[in-house]
């Protein structure tokens, strides 16, 4: 069943960017000589294996036309957004219903993630070879981590256990199908994947992503994410 699957990519892109708080959505930010998206899209269009990008727009989105996307013979499909995450993920596989097998792979990865490495990608898809659900890049906590109330520490957490999810998050179809529907249905708050998919009881691997592999949330991070990709 494993040598048929195909790798499918979902690139959810139609946020709005609240904390970045800038006219120009910020997977519209140019960084590096291209925007957040490009970046975030060049290793996906580049990796032999993945052969369908659905990027998620907002609706209104007016920057996407204007953008010059390098395919490299990859096929590209839009799709319009919902009104979080979730809802955007899950109308891109609504999309790909009826093209996807249930035994295919499909990745979802940030469109506010411009600097994801093609061996992070490969790490991923070598972990989910056999895999019957699917695994996650996530970074270890390296500081001491506190719970904090009103800027006061309550105690200090036991972070052997504790992990930061980020993406590509990659799952077999039906599986991350059936668990985003389901858990969108009784309004169960979803910010990634993976917890749809443990929501339904499954178990998700962990793959150890590069620390290089952040995500633009605030505007501190644009020249962050430059000196990162200056280093590669
Ligand atoms: N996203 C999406 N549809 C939404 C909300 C978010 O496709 N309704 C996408 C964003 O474009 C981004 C990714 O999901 O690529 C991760 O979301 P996040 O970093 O939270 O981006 P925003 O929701 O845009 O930012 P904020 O939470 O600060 O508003
Ligand atoms: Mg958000």
């Amino acid at each position: 069943m494993n040598t048929a699957a195909r790798y499918w990519v979902i690139v959810p892109a139609a946020g709005s960017g609240t904390r970045f708080a800038s006219e120009i959505p910020k997977q519209y930010t140019s960084l590096a000589g291209a925007t957040v998206l490009q970046h975030a899209l060049r290793p996906l269009f580049l990796h032999p294996k993945l052969h369908t990008v659905v990027i998620v727009l907002a609706p209104n989105d007016s920057y996407f036309a204007g953008l010059k996307i390098a395919r490299h013979g990859t096929q590209l499909d839009c799709v319009d957004g919902g009104n979080s995450r979730a809802e955007s993920v899950l109308n891109a596989l609504k999309f790909l219903q009826g093209k996807a097998k249930q035994n295919d792979f499909v990745l979802v990865h940030d469109a506010a993630r411009p600097c994801l490495r093609a061996a992070e990608i490969d790490d991923l898809l070598a972990a989910c070879e056999d895999e019957a659900v699917g695994a996650i890049l996530a970074l270890p906590m390296n500081d001491t981590v506190k719970r904090v109330t009103d800027h006061k520490i309550v105690e200090t957490v036991d972070r052997t256990m504790l992990w930061r999810a980020v993406t590509p998050q990659m799952f077999r179809f039906g599986v991350l199908f059936d668990a985003v529907t389901e858990a969108l249905k009784v309004n169960y708050e979803i910010t990634d994947e993976a917890s749809a998919v443990e929501r339904a009881g499954l178990s998700v691997n962990i793959v150890e992503a590069d620390a290089s592999n952040i995500k633009i949330t605030r505007q501190q991070d644009v020249s962050i994410a430059e000196s990162l990709l200056s280093l590669e």
